[in-house]
């Protein structure tokens, strides 16, 4: 087979087979396909698609690059949950110790933040010592003892997708539902749960433009998930507007850490207790979606949550100190207020805008070499519908350099009050 067949295939509307894919995915491991020819495939699928069998196809194929994660020894339910990217999307960090706090395995491999999004990897590794790579019997032992582990994707699982993943975010190829829905499912038939929830969210601020095109992601990744005999339900959550008010990774933690003594932001409690709800009831454990609101309502409210929060930081060698006495984390040098210049409603905020301005402060990577600034973000003062008087802060800059006019100016368009 030539690969450059293959891509003229593809790039003139035509469906690959099973076994082409399969030679495809295969050859590129090896490292026979230089990596600008599988840009040129993936760019290809960007404009053509690919069918439900192709689709499937390309999703075993890099599902089977690597090894599995064998979690049977573990007793119980394993649960994992993945959202499809967001801005100030914190949820993993409340949603985890929740689910872990009703007794269920949540076996969480997690991202890093790239681009405008951020990653639950690097908020975790914003409490200082908190490790995200623990060995195989380390993570397996930890669910076992306190039921939640958050770790890194192990270079073993999927492999394919870490390759992939990374040409697609440097050739514009990120955005076609069968390269998330293949890139997403890959990993999360290789780490084998139970059950599995996806966050597929849409909007200004995610990948997914609008609720139509979210669901059709979201059907194609249960429809993968069922074809490999697997239990996948999504929830289908708004990115017209950051969730809750925090972006930034040490920002987050601590606005999850208030959301985890049920002092949270509405729309993220909302948000983790619908998800952990939904995953419990995924559980054939008898328990109605509704009866686990209620139960995961009084694990929030009871501190049993932000308990199981505390002894997974602990167990992975993070300082407690931090999660005890948030005010612990630095302070950044400085702290400016975004003035409203009118009187008005909030009538829209582009999440976009403000994640990358998140990440020019350095809460994010423009490439994957970049490192962190944990402490810097933004903090918003307030969110679409509320009414805001000229002079009053619409938002808080978090930053170590002070930002220029430019940036002031793409936080300004970002708002439209009426
Ligand atoms: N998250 C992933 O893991 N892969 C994608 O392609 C998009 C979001």
């Amino acid at each position: 087979m030539l690969m450059t067949d293959l891509i003229h295939q593809k790039r003139t509307g035509k469906a690959l087979s099973d076994q082409e894919i399969e030679w495809m995915m295969h050859a590129y491991m090896q490292g026979d396909i230089p990596d600008y020819q599988m840009s040129a495939f993936l760019m290809a699928v960007c404009f053509q698609g690919m069918n439900e069998r192709e689709t499937l196809a390309l999703t075993k194929a890099m599902y089977l690059s690597g090894e599995t994660l064998d979690l049977s020894d573990v007793p119980g339910w394993k649960v994992d949950k993945h959202s499809t990217g967001g801005v100030g999307d914190k949820t993993t960090l409340v949603l985890a110790p929740l689910v872990a706090s009703a007794g269920m395995n949540v076996a969480k491999m997690s991202g890093r933040g790239l681009g405008h999004t951020g990653g639950t990897l690097d908020k975790l590794e914003s409490i200082p010592g908190f490790c995200i790579h623990l060995s195989e019997e380390a993570f397996k032992d930890q669910l076992r003892r306190i039921h939640v582990a958050i770790i890194g994707q192990s270079e073993k699982l999927a492999p394919a997708d870490q390759r992939l993943y990374a040409l697609r975010d440097v050739t514009d190829t990120v955005n076609a539902i069968p390269l998330i829905a293949s890139s997403i499912m890959s990993k999360k038939l290789a780490c084998q749960t139970d059950a599995i929830l996806l966050d597929v969210k849409y909007g200004n601020g995610a990948f997914m433009p609008d609720r139509e095109s979210a669901r059709q992601l979201a059907d194609t990744m249960i429809g993968i998930g069922e074809a490999f005999g697997r239990k996948v339900d999504a929830v289908l959550s708004s990115m017209d507007e950051p969730l809750g008010y925090a972006i930034g990774n040490v920002l987050e933690v601590k606005e999850a850490l208030a959301t985890l003594k049920g002092r949270g932001p509405k729309d993220l409690t909302a948000l983790c207790l619908h998800e952990g709800a939904r995953l419990l009831s995924m559980c054939e454990m008898g328990m109605t979606e509704k009866m686990a609101y209620r139960l995961l309502s009084e694990k929030l409210l009871s501190g049993e949550a932000f308990d199981i929060f505390r002894q997974m930081v602990a167990f992975q060698g993070g300082d407690i100190e931090y999660i005890d006495h948030p005010d612990r984390f630095a302070k950044t040098r400085y702290q400016i207020h975004l003035k409203t210049r009118t009187d008005g409603c909030i009538q829209s905020i582009n999440s976009y805008q403000l994640g990358l301005a998140a990440m020019h402060l350095g809460a994010g990577r423009q490439t994957k070499e970049d490192t962190i600034d944990p402490d810097v973000g933004l903090v918003l003062k307030a969110k679409i519908g509320d009414h805001v008087k000229k002079g009053e802060p619409l938002l808080t800059i978090y930053a170590n350099t002070l930002p220029s006019q430019a940036f002031y100016d793409t936080l300004w368009q970002s708002y439209v009050l009426k």
